[in-house]
Formats: C-alpha cells, sequence, structure tokens
C-alpha cells in the first residue's frame, strides 16, 4: 500500500540554498591583486574542499589561470561585510546576465567590503583577517557537468588551515562553543541556535 503524505507538496524553487557556511573566496586578478568572492556552495572532507562556482565571474576566471586560493570563513558579526560585496564582480566587462540582475564592475573588493588583507604562508592571493578560519588551497581539478553547464565544480587541497586564536581549543582544535560559521539561509543570512548534542567522536 502506497502512503501519501499531506505535509508534502511538490514545488519548482528558483534557488535550492538550503543552508550553507558562507565563504569568502580570495583569488589571484591577473595584475597581482585579489579579488574575493562571496560563496556558499562547499564541502570539506579530509584535505579536500570543493567549491560551487559559477561561470562569467571573476572567481572561476581566476583560478583557472591560477590554481591558488584562500576559503576565508566568516562568522555571524561578518554577514553586513559579505552583503557590501553581494552587488559587485570582479570582472570588468559585466557579463549580460549578471548586470541583469543589478551586478556592477568593482575591482577594489577589500574596500568596499572593510576587510583587511594578510598575507598567506605558502599561497600568493591574500588571507581575510576578520575571517576567523582561513584555509590556504591549491586547486585539483575544474569539472563543468554536462547537465547543469552554468556551473563549475572546484575540487581544492587544504594545504594550511589558520585559525583565530580565541576560537582554538587544546592546540589543533575548533572549539564548536566559540566558532560559529555564517549561514545563507535561502538568501537570509543567520548565525548557529543553541547547541542541539554533540556527535560520539567530539573532542569535548
Ligand atoms: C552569501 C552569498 C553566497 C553565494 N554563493 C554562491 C555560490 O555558492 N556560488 C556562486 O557561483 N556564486 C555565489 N554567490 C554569487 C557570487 O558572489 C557572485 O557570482 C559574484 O559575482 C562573485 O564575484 P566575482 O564575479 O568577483 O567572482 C553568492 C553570493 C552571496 C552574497
Amino acid at each position: 500500500m502506497q502512503i501519501t503524505n499531506p505535509n508534502t507538496k511538490m514545488i519548482n524553487p528558483k534557488i535550492l540554498y538550503y543552508g550553507f557556511p558562507v565563504i569568502l573566496l580570495t583569488t589571484l586578478n591577473e595584475d597581482g591583486t585579489v579579488n574575493i568572492s562571496p560563496l556558499s556552495s562547499s564541502w570539506a572532507l579530509g584535505d579536500c574542499i570543493v567549491l560551487g562556482i559559477g561561470l562569467g565571474g571573476k572567481a572561476i576566471e581566476n583560478l583557472e589561470r591560477h590554481p591558488e586560493c584562500v576559503i576565508n570563513i566568516p562568522d555571524p558579526s561578518l554577514w553586513e561585510n559579505v552583503e557590501q560585496l553581494a552587488p559587485y564582480t570582479g570582472k570588468n566587462i559585466v557579463p549580460d546576465f549578471k548586470k541583469q540582475i543589478g551586478f556592477t564592475y568593482r575591482k577594489d573588493k577589500f574596500a568596499i567590503s572593510g576587510l583587511t588583507p594578510i598575507e598567506s604562508t605558502t599561497v600568493i592571493p591574500t588571507r581575510i583577517m576578520e575571517c576567523p578560519i582561513q584555509i590556504e588551497a591549491k586547486v585539483k581539478h575544474i569539472r563543468i557537468p554536462n547537465y547543469s553547464p552554468d556551473f563549475a565544480i572546484v575540487e581544492t587541497q587544504t594545504i594550511h588551515v589558520h585559525a583565530h586564536t580565541d576560537i582554538i581549543i587544546k592546540d589543533h582544535h575548533i572549539d564548536p562553543n566559540k566558532w560559529s560559521p555564517l549561514i545563507y539561509n535561502f538568501r537570509h543570512y543567520f548565525g548557529l541556535g543553541n547547541e542541539l548534542g554533540n556527535n560520539f567522536r567530539s573532542e569535548m
């Protein structure tokens, strides 16, 4: 017997941002300056972080030319800095599809967002000082899925993880009671709610 559920309905949403941490990706421009791109499509496992990056933006252009980046992870206190970056692209000829949705060109993303560049240890793109977690990474593979040709799936390898000292516990762990990611939830910004419990393998 088939069970029908009166609590669900099939829908056709324009976007599927069902709650992802925001990242600020820094990449190297052709003239040696650094671009910042707000993204939310990422996942991490071991030393691999995979990013979903739209074609037609500056981030993917930069990564194809110079395969290094920093994955800077802001906390909820930085949401307005992130939103200040939101209507801008580092592409100085703004693609029509971006123009139509209100994007304009802005080269100096640090100035517009009030964020501060600091040197990385191994990669050339700078880190963002205010972000509590900063991950230096190298691009290993870029793939454009044929069923979804507007985005690239970018595989990166983590080289170094930097963390603000006030969120570090026991030398090499992030204290989940001190760290909170900024969450992009269907184009609205949220922090985390209260802790619900811990996994059996958690450090504390
Ligand atoms: C919070 C937030 C999350 C976003 N997530 C993504 C994403 O996961 N992938 C993507 O391609 N664009 C995402 N965007 C849109 C990019 O920021 C936008 O394409 C921008 O042009 C990127 O800058 P760039 O062209 O200088 O690289 C997001 C924007 C915001 C504000």
